[in-house]
């Protein structure tokens, strides 16, 4: 088969691959027929996330057919499915708070010893994302072994266009689950850095769940016009002081709930990016934190940070202070993406919540890297590219 693979930092190819085939009972194969290009995808085209390995299949967004069934699956071939960018089992401690991504049995003995040493626990298997998340080869390729999938994927239901629900894969749960993990209340104004996929997304949630204003922040124009589009008023880094004006518009007091969708590869001439820069680029640091930093200093006392964007590492200069004196909550983490698919499957059927704005566009396989470099180079217009194994690839 052919599969997008990394070959190191700013180098991803097309290239062909034996077949997946059938390892475990529970697992099943899945002829994809859309996958999409994530911006944790531009940590691993940047070269941030460690333990990549030439050769690796990337990609965590993706849906197709089911083309083959373990014994224990309780798909059927021939279904359509969504799958989960977190590979989660179900069945363990975790998995029985709906804590997804921090199944324990989803990372191999022999990837689980990094995780140990970075996070003091072993990490969730991911597809398609880094040994660190086991090793999985991702899901942009013409076919994909899915584990755990009477688990994971959800059947789409007839009439569901692709491009409709190929983003419960990851950035739409991701969307509401930050949102949701800013625990809204009536009258809130939350605030979103990035106007990426991500924050995008939770604009929308965040007005789903009840927020009364919604302020978000970019520099790309047309990014910042998306999110006005959803209802949110806007802030545009590079022409105004994001915290000033947040002050300005809350009397002062700062948003209730503050999302991080950025994360660790924060733009803007700000001192504290360049010399986190300056680290990451000598290997003294891992993470350019600015927009962490940001968040917690301008939100108000006694609110709430939550914090979607990927940091993978160690920052300086982290406003402990602030975060302790003006008793902040924080939620983060990868997203449980299993615990939110029925209620955003039904909220897609019944147009409560628009997706498919979002895609700039849409690409053969076999173009894969032409979209890395877009959806890296140019921001403002790129949104989101979506690969289509079966589309012809352009002379
Ligand atoms: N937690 C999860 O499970 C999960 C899932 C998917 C993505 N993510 C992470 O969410 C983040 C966003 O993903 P995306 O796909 O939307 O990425 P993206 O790269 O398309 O969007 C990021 C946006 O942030 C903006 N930005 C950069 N610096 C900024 C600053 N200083 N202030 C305000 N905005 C700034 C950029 O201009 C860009 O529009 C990434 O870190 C990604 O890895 C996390
Ligand atoms: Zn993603
Ligand atoms: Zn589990």
């Amino acid at each position: 088969m052919r599969a997008l693979t990394w070959h190191g930092k700013h180098d991803v190819r097309v290239d062909s691959h034996p077949d997946p085939e059938i390892i475990n009972p529970r697992d099943a194969i899945i002829k994809v027929t859309s996958t999409a290009i994530c911006g944790s995808d531009l940590h691993l085209y940047d070269a941030y996330i460690p333990t990549l390995q030439a050769g690796d299949i990337l990609g965590h967004e993706f849906m197709g057919e089911v083309v083959e069934t373990g014994p224990a699956s309780t798909l059927e071939k021939g279904q359509r499915v969504v799958v989960p960018f977190v590979i989660a089992c179900g069945q363990c401690f975790f998995c029985g708070k709906q804590q997804y991504s921090a199944c324990a049995n989803s990372i191999p003995a022999d990837n689980a010893d990094m995780g140990q040493e970075l996070y003091g626990h072993p990490m969730t298997g991911l597809f398609g994302y880094s040994h660190l998340t086991g090793g999985y080869p991702g899901g942009q390729a013409e076919y994909v072994r899915v584990p755990f999938s009477d688990i994971g994927p959800i059947v789409v239901p007839d009439g569901l266009e692709d491009d409709t629900v190929l983003f419960l894969s990851d950035i739409l749960p991701t969307g509401w689950m930050a949102a949701e993990n800013c625990d809204v209340e009536p009258g809130d104004t939350i605030a979103v850095w990035g106007c990426g996929p991500v924050g995008l997304f939770a604009v929308q949630s965040a007005f789903k769940l009840g927020a009364h204003r919604v302020i978000a922040i970019d520099h790309f124009p047309h990014r910042l016009e998306l999110a006005k589009g959803f209802g949110a008023e806007t802030i545009n880094f590079e022409e105004t002081d994001t915290y000033h004006a947040l002050m300005e518009m809350t009397g002062g007091i700062g948003p209730d709930a503050c999302i991080d969708a950025v994360g660790l590869e924060s733009h803007g001439m700000f001192l504290d990016n360049a010399i986190d820069q300056l680290k990451v680029s000598t290997f003294m640091g891992t993470d350019r934190a600015h927009v962490l930093r940001q968040v917690i200093i301008a939100c108000r006392k006694g609110g709430r940070v939550s914090l979607p964007g990927v940091y993978g590492g160690f920052v300086d200069k982290f406003p402990i202070g602030a975060l302790m004196e003006k008793g902040l909550q924080v939620k983060s983490g990868q997203t449980h993406v299993q615990k939110y698919l029925p209620r955003l499957m039904e909220m897609i059927g019944e147009g409560e919540v628009d997706t498919t704005f979002l895609i700039s566009h849409r690409l053969p396989l076999e173009q894969a890297p032409e979209g890395y470099k877009m959806f890296k180079n140019d921001q403002n217009h790129c949104t989101k590219v979506v690969l289509k194994p079966s589309m012809a690839a352009a002379a």
